[in-house]
């Protein structure tokens, strides 16, 4: 499979609707064009793949707070740039774009002058974990959080979208 990454542009947000729009519990298909909007802003990097000529990914990173994403307090007191909305079609999985798409935007934090990137990943998204070990990301050292804060030995959590891990990754 053929992969190219680019700047998401404008074309893009009738594909991401169809290919996304209905994914459970991912980003609601109003929030692509803000993606753009805060990216055309500065707030953020919003970047697709295209395999063999269509669009089948997505993510963004945002460098601080924007009208369409809060950042995790973590990161945006440590200026860490979060990754968001990391998505690739299922027919299009396994097959190195999450990789493709993860690579670019790094390269393009550095240029930017970042030298670091961070994530958060839900406790029960293994797929996203394993990827992101794969790249070379790694927990931070508060374990687990739950809505934004690190969680604490002994709390009684819902494994809900709110338990997530926070992974930094060095930029060099
Ligand atoms: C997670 C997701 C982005 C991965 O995309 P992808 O294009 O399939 O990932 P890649 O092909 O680039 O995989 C790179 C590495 O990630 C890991 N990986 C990806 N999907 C995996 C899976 N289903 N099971 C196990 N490992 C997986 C592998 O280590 C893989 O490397 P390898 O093929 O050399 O073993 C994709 O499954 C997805 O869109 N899921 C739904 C949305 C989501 O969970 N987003 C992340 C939010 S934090």
């Amino acid at each position: 499979m053929n992969i190219f990454v680019r700047p998401a542009v404008k074309a893009d947000l009738a594909p991401l609707h169809q290919l996304f729009g209905s994914a459970p519990d991912y980003d609601p298909p109003e929030k692509f064009a803000g993606h753009l909007a805060d990216s055309d802003a500065g707030f953020a990097t919003f970047l697709v793949a295209e395999a063999d000529g269509s669009v089948v990914g997505m993510v963004t990173a945002y460098t601080q707070k924007a009208p369409m994403a809060d950042m995790l307090p973590a990161f945006e007191t440590q200026k860490i740039p979060e990754m968001k909305a990391l998505q690739v079609a299922p027919v299009a999985r396994q097959q190195g774009v999450a990789k493709a798409l993860v690579t670019a935007l790094e390269q393009e934090l550095q240029k930017q002058g970042h030298n670091q990137i961070g994530i958060t990943v839900r406790a029960t998204n293994g797929a996203a974990q394993r990827l992101y070990a794969k790249l070379g990301y790694l927990p931070d050292t508060h374990g687990l959080y739950y809505q934004g804060k690190p969680a604490s030995q002994g709390d009684l959590l819902v494994l809900d979208r709110a338990a997530q891990w926070c992974m930094v990754k060095a930029l060099a």
